[in-house]
């Protein structure tokens, strides 16, 4: 079946009505677009558990700072629609940004707590964008459950803190990160990639793995850490944001993993691009 588009707020909502009224369950898939084999790991999570997928693409402006890369961010929509359609999603809900975002608007969300340091070190602005715009995703869809990517692991748990402090009835379903064969994190980000930073990049993974399994008995969680930062550095990486052991549950900072479920989770440079990683600690 063709993937259908919705682009307003009345389509989106005449075809989520009828999935409703024939008591269908819906899942959502937020995304930026250019997608990859990663999001459609997630279509297809979304599709096991609900009878219905829609699927968002919106490149969301105000989770980039004006440095950043808003304007240069990859975008296909005719490639996404094809690979939403083999994938056997639904609907593909597009809005342009004046629908997102309609003029006058003043009302952000702000989560505090689990969205604060990691990412929002180096990107002040970034999470008020997402926890804004998943938001209003959830508002414009209803879903009963909406489908994150474990990649972006501190997004995850700023979602999962949206959604209880506001009450809003979509569950939030995790799904494990979705690696290239030589374990590179999939991200529409890694088009960036020159062929000489492509391999380097994959040694973030392999760093990250090595530090886990050094942390996972226990020991002081420092030492490791920063031998993972120069590793990182050796490896080809321009510069490290952060390698950090955190509680996975709330992200507190964590001085040795400690017998409770820990994250490691990274950011680093290669080039122009950021990437980022994270990998359990122990059995968490
Ligand atoms: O992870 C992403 O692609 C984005 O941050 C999201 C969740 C779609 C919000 O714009």
């Amino acid at each position: 079946m063709p993937v259908e588009a919705a682009r307003d707020l009345a389509s989106l909502r005449a075809r989520v009505a009828g999935w409703r009224r024939a008591g269908l369950r819906i899942g959502l898939v937020p995304t930026m677009g250019a997608l990859h084999e990663g999001h459609l790991a997630l279509v297809r999570r979304a599709l096991d558990l609900a009878d219905r997928c829609v699927v968002s693409i919106f490149v969301n402006p105000t989770q980039f700072a004006p440095t950043e890369d808003l304007d240069r961010y990859p975008r296909d929509e005719s490639g996404d629609l094809a690979l939403l359609e083999r994938a056997g999603a639904q609907l593909a809900w597009i809005p342009a940004t004046e629908v997102m975002y309609p003029p006058g608007g003043s009302t952000w969300v702000t989560v505090e707590g689990v969205a604060e340091g990691l990412e929002a070190e180096t990107r002040p602005h970034f999470f008020r964008g997402v926890a804004t715009v998943c938001a209003k995703l959830f508002g414009q869809v209803g879903a009963d459950l909406a489908v994150f990517g474990e990649k972006d692991y501190q997004q995850l748990l700023v979602v999962r803190r949206l959604v209880l402090d506001l009450a809003i009835p979509t569950e939030i379903v995790a799904y494990p990160t979705v690696r290239e064969p030589d374990g590179l994190a999939m991200s529409s980000r890694n088009r960036y990639l020159d062929p000489a930073e492509r391999q380097t990049a994959a040694s973030l993974y392999g760093v990250l793995r090595a530090t886990a399994s050094e942390l996972a008995d226990g020991c002081p969680a420092e030492p490791p850490l920063a031998a993972a930062r120069q590793r990182l550095l050796a490896a080809g990486f321009d510069d490290v944001d952060y390698v950090a052991l955190r509680d996975a549950h709330d992200l507190r900072p964590l001085e040795h993993a400690n017998g409770r479920p820990a994250r490691l989770l990274a950011a680093a440079r290669l080039g122009a691009t950021r990437l980022i990683d994270n990998v359990a600690v122990g059995a968490a």
